[in-house]
């Protein structure tokens, strides 16, 4: 019956499945590594596969990364793959709810307001933020009751998405998000969250209370937002505010006015979400490994002693600059990245005929593939980000294949950004920015993540400030990537063992 799904000659190769419809989409859902390297086996970088009726065409390696995120928007088309999703989430008129066009603008106005000054107060608060938690929350009783011999646990992701939302909402969201998340912040936070799920992207309207709570969540949080903006206007303090809200209202479109309050309040959301779970997942995962390889962590803890160490076993207060300029943690970020992005897909719509470049997939000798206009296009960074052929035991966690310039990741990085992309940045966070990269955690070309730097400093602050704080073990085996949510998360079991460190 397969035959019976129209298709040109051109077309790119179909993957085989059972049921009409469904497609591969159970395949796909549950493990998309699994999936995708298999297809990459049978039919080459490049396949099509049905997902839920729609036909979605994949390509792979860094050529394919390529392909995808570095075309041209007018043909590979963010806001047709996303809309659906976003806008009742983040609210009208920002991100995908408007003419990329404007978006580039809002995402610049966002570029703006993430500046040195700002990172700079943004380090104590964050430590800060780590120390308040703690010393507060019961899953640090051990460490509260300064028990050195006792072991402790907390769970990875709730752990690290609550300090994830502490951090983020003390420094770019500001104080009055930061005071109000004890309270009904946090309980709206969770509705909107529960709209931004791999079953609201593949069925956008359907009449289930997650989705009213959604559109309750939304319409309240944004008046939350609108409500500071207009409280900052009324009653000017003399404060400064180093958050994002005071950025966007300094900002005017080209040729036209200030961002409306609405716009602030939905781009303030947009930010909220796109930096929650990348963030905590990612640290999730960072606390799972180094919990697993006591060398690792034992590097990352003496890298801090030695650079912020006092002579009685205390430390000094962490600053922006400092983080620029450990090696160790670094390694881990980036590597934790690599093996773990939280973005397994990117997607894009496709608004006309595209032929695909022979040097990346042809039927033959003389042919061309043409992705038709009005299918998707997934772009799955993750698949170059480990595979064998680039880097060795590309799916083991060793973050010290990064601590050498002229070692095997530079090597597999230098072969690409030779080849016409940017130049690698070895400094803290951004390695290459050339959209063919084997590496591309933060996605690449004109929808590329601008929160990178932001989020390699509230990473590399929070994992710091607990690491001069307690040693970690883990008695369990690294979790599975557990697909089934919007963001890569760690399956169970994800606890993670502590024990307070001696200062002495
Ligand atoms: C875009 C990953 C943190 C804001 C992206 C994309 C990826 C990504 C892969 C490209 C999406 C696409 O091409 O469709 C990550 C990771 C993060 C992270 C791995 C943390 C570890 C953040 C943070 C913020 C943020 C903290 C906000 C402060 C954005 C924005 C875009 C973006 C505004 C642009 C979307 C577009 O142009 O379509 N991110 N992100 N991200 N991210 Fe992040």
């Amino acid at each position: 019956w397969q035959k019976l799904i129209p298709r040109r000659a051109s077309d790119p190769p179909l993957v085989f499945h059972w049921l009409p419809i469904v497609g591969s989409a159970i395949a796909y859902g549950n493990d998309p590594v699994a999936f995708f390297t298999s297809c990459q086996e049978q039919y080459g970088d490049v396949f099509t596969f049905i997902l839920l009726g729609r036909k979605v065409t994949v390509a792979l390696g860094a050529k394919g990364n390529n392909f995808i995120l570095g075309g041209k928007s007018t043909a590979f088309n963010a806001e047709g793959a996303y809309q659906h999703l976003t806008t009742p989430v983040f609210g009208k008129d920002v991100v995908y709810d408007v003419p990329n066009e404007i978006f580039m603008q809002q995402k610049k106005f966002v570029k703006f307001g993430l500046t040195t000054d700002n990172f700079r107060a943004y380090v104590g608060m964050i430590e800060e933020e780590v120390e308040q938690y703690m010393d507060k929350d019961p899953a640090f009783r051990t460490y509260q009751d300064n028990d050195i011999n006792e072991w402790g646990t907390f769970d990875a992701i709730r752990t690290m998405a609550e300090i994830t939302i502490l951090t983020a909402s003390r420094t770019l969201q500001g104080r009055e998000v930061r005071s109000s998340l004890d309270k009904s912040f946090s309980d709206l936070y969770n509705d909107l969250d529960g709209g931004f799920t791999p079953l609201n992207f593949m069925f956008p309207n359907l009449p289930l209370e997650s989705y009213r709570k959604r559109d309750r969540a939304q319409k309240k949080m944004s008046e939350f937002y609108v409500n500071i903006i207009k409280n900052r206007r009324a009653n000017p303090d003399n404060d400064h505010h180093y958050d994002m809200i005071a950025s966007l209202a300094e900002q005017t479109y080209r040729g036209g006015g200030p961002l409306k309050d609405h716009e602030i309040a939905h781009i303030m959301i947009a930010l909220l979400m796109a930096g929650q779970h990348t963030s905590s997942a990612t640290l999730a995962w960072i606390m799972l490994h180094l919990a697993d390889r006591k060398d690792i962590a034992d590097a990352v803890y003496q890298e801090q002693v030695e650079r912020y160490g006092n002579p009685d076993g205390s430390f000094r207060p962490m600053l922006y600059e400092d983080l620029r300029n450990l090696p160790v943690l670094d390694s881990v970020i980036r590597e934790t990245l690599r093996v773990h992005p939280p973005i397994h897909s990117i997607m894009r719509q496709v608004r006309e005929d595209v032929p695909v470049p022979a040097t990346l997939a042809a039927p033959s000798e003389n042919g061309t593939y043409v992705i038709p206009k009005d299918t998707f296009v997934l772009a799955s960074p993750l698949i170059a980000q480990v595979d064998p052929r680039i880097w060795k035991e590309g799916s083991q966690w060793e973050p010290t294949r990064w601590g050498d310039e002229d070692g095997i990741a530079a090597q597999a990085l230098k072969a690409y950004t030779d080849e016409g992309g940017e130049k690698i940045d070895y400094g803290f966070g951004a390695v290459s920015k050339g959209t063919e990269s084997p590496y591309q955690p933060f996605g690449a070309g004109k929808h590329r993540c601008i929160g990178e730097q932001f989020a390699y400093l509230q990473i590399g602050a929070i994992i710091g400030t607990l690491i001069r704080r307690i040693e970690l073990k883990l008695p369990t085996p690294v979790p599975q990537h557990n697909y089934h949510t919007m963001i890569m998360m760690p399956k169970d079991p994800k606890t993670v063992h502590y024990r307070r460190r001696k200062f002495d």
